[in-house]
Formats: C-alpha cells, sequence, structure tokens
C-alpha cells in the first residue's frame, strides 16, 4: 500500500492544537550568542504515527524561530552535535558573503562537535528562513530548518496578528514515519526532486487556529519542501498578498491568477481579514480534491475596519537595465529532456559517470559547482540573468546574496507586476529574465531550490569584485 495525504486524512482523529507564535527555545551564552544545536531528535509527523527520527535545531523541527529587528545584528552560535559537517545559511538575507552559511563556497562545513559563529545585520524587514547548507537535500529533508523573521522597525501587526507558518512536504513510509529507505533516490534526482505525501504546518498535521472576525493578520508562509511546489488560491478567502520573498509589495495585491504556485524556499505574506462566522482553510489544490492543511475558525463579531499597517518598501537597489550586462544561463539535464553534453569536475560526463556521479542536470553545460564562476560583476553593476529551461521540469532558481526583479516570462512582463523575489520558478521549456544589481561583493551561489536538483548540478556560482 503507499499511503497518500488522503488516506492520512482519514487516520487523521487527533487535530493538533497549534499555537500561532513559536516560543523562543534559545540558550543564551555569555557572550550574547544565541545557540542552535543540530541534534537528532524524535517526532511523530502524522495523526497516530510513531515518532521518526528527525534532525533538528535545539531538537526541534522547525527550529525555533529567530526574531530581530531590521537593522540589528542577529548573532548565533552554530554547534554541531550530528554525525556529519554542517553549516547554516541565512535564506534570503543580503548578508556579508562570509555568513551567508555555504559549505565549500564561503566557509569550510562545520565537522561534528565543532562549532561557528554567525553574527550579521539583516538590512531588510520581512519572512526568511535559515537552513542546512551542506548536503542540503539530505539536511533540510530531515528538519534542519527553522524561520528567521525580520521585524520593521515601526509598528505594523503585534505578534496576535503576525502568525508564521512553516510548510514542509513529508515523503512517509507505510507506518507514517519519515521514508528514509528512499533518501537520494536516482528517480527523485532525475525527475521532479523527492515529493512528499504529506504535510505540516509548523511541524503540527492538520492545525485548527483561531482568528477574530474582523481584525487584520499577517501569515507568513514559508515553503521549506525539499521539492515540493505548493498549488493554492489565497483569493478563496480573499487573502491579499502583503509580500513576496520577504519584500514587501508597494500596495497589498489580490493574487491575478489560480493556482499561485509556491515554489521550495519562497515565502509569500498574506493579509487576511477573516469574516464574521466565516471559518476558512488554507487549502493545496493540486490533487483531484483541495486538501485543507490548515483550518481557521473564526470568533466574534466584526466591529468596524481594521486598520492596515502598511509596509515600507527595503533598501534595494533599482537595476538599471540601460546599463545591465546580460548573461545567459541554460538549463539542460533530467529526465525526458536533452542532456547535450555535459562536464562534471573538469571532465566530459559520459552516460556511466552520470549514473555514478548521480549528476543529471547541468548549468551552461556544467554539472554542479565549477571552477569557473558563472559571470564576475563589478560592484554596483546591473546584471540581467536571462534564463533559458530547455529541461521537462520546472525549476525554482535561487540567488545567494541579492534579490531581484522578475522582468519577462517568455518574453512579456508578468502579471504581479515586477516583484522582487529571491527565488523564482521556472516553467519547463520557459525563459525568463532577472535583474539584480550586484552589490553585494563576494562569491554567491545560484542554484535550483529543488534540492535533490541542486545536488544532482543544478548548482553555479557569481562573483561580485
Ligand atoms: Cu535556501 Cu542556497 O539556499
Ligand atoms: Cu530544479
Amino acid at each position: 500500500m503507499k499511503l497518500t495525504r488522503r488516506d492520512f486524512c482519514r487516520l487523521g482523529a487527533g487535530v493538533a492544537a497549534a499555537t500561532a507564535l513559536m516560543p523562543y527555545h534559545f540558550a543564551l551564552a555569555e557572550d550574547g550568542f544565541l545557540e542552535i544545536r543540530a541534534q537528532k531528535t524524535e517526532k511523530s509527523l502524522a495523526p497516530d504515527a510513531p515518532t521518526s527520527t528527525l534532525w533538528g535545531y535545539n531538537g526541534l523541527v522547525p527550529g525555533p524561530e529567530i526574531r530581530v529587528k531590521q537593522g540589528e545584528r542577529v548573532k548565533v552560535r552554530f554547534i554541531n552535535e550530528l554525525d556529519e559537517a554542517s553549516s547554516v545559511h541565512w535564506h534570503g538575507i543580503r548578508i556579508d558573503n562570509a555568513m551567508d552559511g555555504v559549505s565549500g563556497l564561503t566557509q569550510d562545513a562545520v565537522e561534528p562537535g565543532a562549532s561557528f559563529d554567525y553574527d550579521f545585520v539583516a538590512p531588510d524587514a520581512g519572512t526568511y528562513w535559515y537552513h542546512a547548507h551542506n548536503r542540503s537535500w539530505n539536511q533540510v529533508g530531515r528538519g534542519l530548518y527553522g524561520p528567521l523573521i525580520i521585524e520593521e522597525p515601526y509598528p505594523t501587526f503585534d505578534a496576535e496578528h503576525d502568525i508564521t507558518l512553516v510548510l514542509d512536504d513529508w515523503r512517509l513510509n507505510q507506518n507514517g514515519q519519515f521514508d528514509e529507505a528512499s533518501m537520494g533516490m536516482m528517480m527523485d534526482w532525475s525527475h521532479g526532486g523527492r515529493l512528499g505525501n504529506w504535510l505540516t504546518v509548523n511541524g503540527e498535521s492538520l492545525p485548527e487556529m483561531t482568528l477574530k472576525a474582523g481584525e487584520a493578520y499577517r501569515l507568513r508562509l514559508i515553503n521549506v519542501s525539499n521539492a515540493r511546489t505548493l498549488e493554492l488560491d489565497p483569493n478563496r478567502f480573499d487573502a491579499k498578498v502583503l509580500a513576496f520573498d520577504g519584500q514587501p509589495l508597494p500596495q497589498p495585491i489580490a493574487m491575478p491568477y489560480a493556482p499561485y504556485l509556491l515554489s521550495s524556499a519562497q515565502r509569500v505574506d498574506l493579509l487576511v481579514v477573516p469574516k464574521e462566522g466565516q471559518d476558512f482553510a488554507l487549502e493545496e489544490i493540486s490533487g483531484q480534491a483541495p486538501f485543507p492543511f490548515l483550518k481557521f475558525r473564526v470568533m466574534g463579531k466584526a466591529a468596524g475596519t481594521p486598520d492596515i499597517p502598511i509596509l515600507k518598501p527595503n533598501p534595494l537597489a533599482e537595476p538599471d537595465l540601460a546599463a545591465a550586462t546580460t548573461h545567459r544561463l541554460h538549463i539542460t539535464g533530467g529526465a525526458m529532456g536533452q542532456m547535450g553534453p555535459m562536464t562534471y569536475k573538469g571532465k566530459p560526463l559520459g552516460q556511466q559517470e552520470m549514473m555514478q556521479s548521480k549528476q543529471f542536470w547541468a548549468l551552461n553545460g556544467v554539472a554542479n559547482l565549477p571552477e569557473q564562476q558563472f559571470f564576475t560583476a563589478k560592484r554596483g553593476e546591473t546584471v540581467i540573468i536571462e534564463m533559458i529551461n530547455d529541461t521537462a521540469w520546472p525549476h525554482a532558481m535561487h540567488v545567494h546574496g541579492h534579490h531581484f526583479r522578475i522582468d519577462e516570462r517568455e518574453g512579456s512582463t508578468i502579471d504581479e507586476g515586477r516583484p522582487w523575489k529571491d527565488t523564482f520558478l521556472i516553467g519547463a521549456g520557459q525563459t525568463s529574465k532577472i535583474s539584480l544589481v550586484a552589490d553585494n561583493p563576494g562569491k554567491w551561489l545560484l542554484h535550483c531550490h529543488m534540492l535533490e536538483h541542486a545536488a544532482a548540478g543544478m548548482t553555479t556560482w557569481f562573483e561580485v569584485a
């Protein structure tokens, strides 16, 4: 028997009472560093299911929520209590390169028993997250991630009205436990990545939350799945989009289409004002029937119209398209696609080596982190990256250290305007142009955030001099 999400629904007797805010679970070292320890932990992932052995920060999946105010310093001591080297990446933060946490590019992986101090300033308010960045397909897949919330320095939504929702897609076996046996499966690496059969919200199954009618809430959705693109339709409960990938829109907008695709690593902040007596749910709508994975009970009576906080733009430099340099990134490989010639570790990659090394994808013909950077930009230069997805799969392309604007999809502008993002979905066979100001010096990764794809070749880097 293969477990499907719907089978699991039927098992679901225990409805977890989720609390909106995750409590702080930190030890504070004498020097003011928050400690996060990567540890093995036991946790049940589905109603009535036995526990699974996962990896979590401070024993929690998701890891503890880190909150600071915009412009403040984040000081975190990472302590590795696992048997595998690791590092911590601060996803979406325009960070000092030395703090970016990419094992093998910006730092050496932190060995078992060792620690590393991260100390940086978060320049942008918004919804971010942190996660392991060594063998991420394995480490994030087992639970090494947590939310990182950078608060606006001015009053917006208070704690009661500001709700973090960490969404993860798990592959569970017949016992309802983490399916360890299928980790690293060739099939996942060459196809759509590791897709699961069960969704958790803040580590809980099918939680319910209570909201008050007529009040304005910010829901911060973070998709931490290895590969699952969540299909949502926020218009079903009249939600508006406040921000994508941490960056607020000039004003809240209704999603111009459905389904809205939230790829792995993407965030969306939704504004919702619950209506009296109208309970609603967040639903994943890719299946035959919508799957409500988070139910909201609406309490009380609405009194007047609520004040909706205005989010100010973050200090991002605007790309100067007229003076830009264009670089093309050709994505090839994967099942059912053109393989084309590929090199790996400086050598041509034949069919047999491909299977042995599990390198199935290439960026500009090179599988995995090349010796040679994709491009070097002068500091402050506008760069246009034209991506050509010559594969049969969508990809969630992520740029480290910068946010970019999506200028074009298939030659035309996109419906949401030109939002800032740090991760964007490029459809099978599609072409897109993004632009950014290369204003953050260092060596930066650019990769597919479907973590099996990244491990199987879809990783490159660029340099800002
Ligand atoms: Cu969210 Cu290279 O990472
Ligand atoms: Cu991909």
